[in-house]
């Protein structure tokens, strides 16, 4: 045989098996996204036409979908006259934007259709999400409901399934007004799934694999194993367990009488997870013949991958939080579920942009507040490295809005955690499970039993990771015993109540399950440079110096003295990661807000400068950052104070090359700066009165043994010129889904950003892909997200492109009427 030849044979011999064993696969089980071909209209007349007619009149639409994207933004959707308790208000008075001010209240109905094999007889339709109320119909019958628009959940619709042609999938929501505290979306905002299997298969849902303990010397672990079936009448069979990077874990085992297994493997030369070497090992689970499962005729019942990590969670008097059983304080941001410019329909890159972006800052956790997260942002935390809060409500009994999740409480709870956990039990990223957020019977006589309850629910499922509840009264919550109840008492805020809920709890450690809570918007800067507490501004922006807060939150450094000072606060989510749709504290009233301030980084994903003051904080890299931007005209000769972010002791900062001091951070006795803002020259180095002129500002940084680390310099800017642009992504798949964002900068003649710039862009996307979203941060714009087409805000803003299936270029080109256009092109593969 020549050479030629035998080459041809091995790869005809070695596609042969991959096609094998893929049909094999398949012939088990089959998991589809139903992605495309899906019909929507909003119309509600007369829901056995809704059903089954014919819907050539809908809207064609790809799920994940938010229906209410495209805007426009109305100040009179779910406007709210209300008194929000829990910011300390006693009367009612007029709320716009609370809720995102887009149309997302009302009904939609969303129709597709889909075909099975042959060869399966098991068909279960998975949701992550459904927003809200969803009813399932298949072939004109009602298949299942949910209440809850975050809770994943699974409907068995075999009993519905055509197998010999078309099924018509139907799925009716509804959102009342009033039913939520921020943008909730509106729609299939998450991925549908079809699953097909045999009858006797694995449940759903239906693997968990727990690290029972680990041993550092050895890098080995005890792994305990559960695995659940369904429908199984023999008694002959069995699971395989097969791992190639983890081969102590291989092994075939009978099932017991529940048709479970649970079983213990010690496993060697494991690399454990963390954050910062996410590793993650594949196990391979087969429903086998007993008495067959050495024989290459081996008979399968059900074959799937998943995918685990293996790590412990420990929270402790003597350790705090400790990971592996080494003790950290957790470095995390509570994040809402919306995207900024998409909505509340997920993108796995939008996801993965995100979470990169929090990884870059030093970040190494998230709370998915207040609500279940969705699994693709889990598998992203997974395998990015974030560990996880995973949230379920912002209320039980007592509403916090009227139409609220109070009205499902005392029927759906139970059933909402349990999906909360199964769904995201074998994700090694969760490591912790919350009850809820600030729920007011912390103070109520029934809070202690039902906090006692929903734990033990949750315990029931999974006892390998602790409960929380973000307390904001935690007095009320310590004499309820709501707060002794629970794994780990989260505080929310309060930062002068923690030594004495210390003192009074049984833990011996506290959580700051959610913190700061500062406000500011990108790029502005408000003088003179004050704290201030609730402080509003004609324009509805809020100071970029850092120095603004709520009459119930603070500012970053008083979490950190905490946090520094006290062993036993073990770490803090702040208050968000990035801004988000609705919230407009401190602009409740004030229309056009209608998105949040709270973000490190903007609604659009680009950072704020509090990004370099927690990156200071909490990265190994090198931060030096100043503040603020240098182009003032007007302000020539008055005091225009400048700081400087960084993770070194000592600047010295100079305006167009005059020294204005050399100065340290100084370790204060001060643990709250309401009367004496000295606390913050703990974290921030701060030159107070310089007096602006045009020019530049440069600061030199040195570290512990006085050793120049490094410089930044801020240049006044000219006239605006041209357009630069940069992007997260060098290239993107061609799967039709894959993101790339791009940030638009307005620049003068030497490529300094205009701080100031207003300019209107135009978006053109030609070749691979396309248009798919545009914000500027701006928490006051009423330009809408879906159309190629906005004002930058103070000289910028990002632009969402997604790929098409086509292989080839991607390109942009972004116009502003007077300046030079720009252009990118984006390889898709
Ligand atoms: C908290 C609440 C959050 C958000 C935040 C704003 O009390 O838990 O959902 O409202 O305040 O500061």
């Amino acid at each position: 045989m020549n050479t030629k030849k035998t080459t041809f044979f091995s790869l005809a011999c070695f596609l042969l098996i991959i096609l094998s064993c893929s049909n094999s696969a398949s012939a088990q089980r089959k998991e589809s996204y139903l992605r495309n071909n899906w019909k929507f209209t909003h119309s509600d007349n007369d829901i056995n036409s809704q059903i089954t007619c014919d819907e050539k009149d809908w809207e064609n639409v790809s799920v994940p979908h938010d229906w209410a994207i495209n805007g426009p933004f109305d100040k009179e959707i779910d406007k709210q006259v209300v008194a929000i308790e829990q910011n300390g208000e006693k009367t009612a008075s007029e709320k716009t934007g609370r809720s995102g001010a887009l149309p997302w209240i009302g009904v939609g109905w969303y129709r597709t259709h889909f075909t099975v094999g042959n060869e399966f007889n098991r068909f279960i339709l998975n949701f992550d999400g459904a927003m809200a109320e969803p009813k399932i119909y298949v072939n004109g019958q009602m298949a299942g409901e949910w209440k809850y628009g975050y809770t994943p959940f699974n409907i068995d619709i075999t009993p519905f399934i055509n197998k010999n042609g078309d099924n018509v999938l139907a799925v009716r929501l509804e959102n009342l007004p009033e039913s939520s505290r921020w943008y909730p979306g509106a729609g299939l905002y998450r991925p549908v799934k079809l699953i097909q299997t045999n009858k006797l298969a694995l449940a759903e849902w239906g693997v968990d694999v727990i690290t029972e303990s680990i041993d550092r010397q050895t890098n080995s672990a005890v792994l305990k194993i559960n695995i659940s079936t369904v429908n199984n009448n023999s008694s002959n069979v069995a699971v395989k367990m097969s791992s190639d990077a983890c081969p102590d874990i291989n092994g075939v085992h009978s099932l017991d009488s529940k048709n479970t297994i649970s079983i213990y493997k010690t496993v060697q030369n494991i690399v454990f997870w963390t954050p910062e070497n996410p590793i993650l090992y594949d196990l391979r689970i087969q429903l086998v013949e007993n008495n067959n499962t050495e024989s290459n005729n081996i008979k399968l019942y059900d074959n799937k991958l998943v995918k685990f990590g293996i790590r412990t969670i420990e929270v402790s008097e003597s350790n705090g939080f400790a990971l592996n059983g080494e003790t950290r304080k957790i470095k995390g941001v509570c994040l809402h579920h919306d995207l900024g410019m998409l909505g509340a329909a997920i993108n796995k890159s939008a996801l993965a942009h995100q979470l990169t972006l929090l990884k870059s800052m030093g970040c190494d956790a998230i709370r998915t507040a207040h609500n279940m997260p969705s699994q693709w942002q889990m598998d992203l935390c997974d395998s990015l490295g974030l560990m996880v809060m995973a949230e379920s409500f912002d209320m039980w009994i007592y509403p916090k809005c009227k139409n609220g999740y109070s009205r499902f409480f005392k029927e759906w709870s139970d059933r909402d955690l349990e999906n909360l956990v199964l769904s995201n039990r074998l994700h090694p990223s969760v490591i912790m499970w919350s009850i809820g957020n600030e729920i007011p019977e912390q103070g109520m006589k029934n809070g202690n039993a039902l906090t006692r309850h929903l734990q033990d629910v949750i315990h029931s499922i999974d006892k390998s990771r602790p409960v929380t509840s973000g307390c904001d009264r935690i007095d009320n919550a310590i004499s309820t015993g709501f707060a002794q109840v629970l794994d780990v008492t989260g505080m929310n805020y309060r930062t002068h109540k923690y030594n004495s809920a210390y003192e009074k709890l049984r833990h011996g450690f506290l959580l700051g399950s959610e913190t700061a809570s500062t406000i500011s918007s990108r790029g502005v800067y408000k003088f003179p440079v004050k704290l201030y507490q609730n402080k509003a501004y004609d324009d509805g922006q809020c100071s970029g110096y850092d120095v603004e807060y709520c009459s119930w939150s603070n500012l970053p450094e008083e979490d950190w003295v905490l946090q520094d000072d006290m062993k036993w606060v073990i770490g803090e989510f702040v208050w968000t990661g990035f801004d988000y749709l609705g919230e407009p504290t401190p602009y409740d009233g004030y229309w056009p807000s209608r998105s949040s301030y709270f973000g490190i980084f903007d609604l659009a994903g680009l950072p704020k400068d509090r990004y370099y003051l927690y990156r200071s904080r909490w990265s190994n890299e090198k931060t030096i950052h100043l503040l603020p931007h240098w182009t003032w005209p007007g302000r020539e000769g008055e005091v225009t104070p400048v700081f400087c972010y960084t993770n070194y002791p000592t600047a010295e900062l100079f305006v167009n090359g005059k020294s204005q001091g050399k100065i340290s951070k100084k370790k204060t006795d001060a643990v709250n700066f309401e009367k004496n803002d000295e606390l913050l020259d703990r974290y921030r180095l701060r030159w107070n009165n310089i007096i602006y002129e045009p020019g530049e500002i440069k600061v030199v940084v040195y570290d512990e043994n006085n050793a120049i680390v490094g410089e930044e310099v801020v240049k006044t800017a000219g006239k605006p010129h041209h357009i630069e642009l940069e992007t997260n992504r060098t290239s993107i798949q061609s799967d039709g889904d894959d993101m790339a964002f791009i940030t638009v900068k307005i620049v003068d003649k030497d490529g300094i950003l205009c701080p100031d710039a207003d300019n209107q862009i135009e978006v053109e996307v030609t070749g691979c892909g396309f248009f798919k979203g545009i914000c500027n941060g701006d928490a006051t714009s009423l330009e809408i997200f879906t159309k190629p087409s906005m004002r930058v805000f103070k000289g910028m803003l990002s632009v969402g492109v997604i790929s098409s299936t086509q292989k080839g270029n991607l390109n942009v080109v972004i116009k502003s009427k007077g300046l030079k256009s720009a252009t990118l092109s984006i390889p898709v593969y």
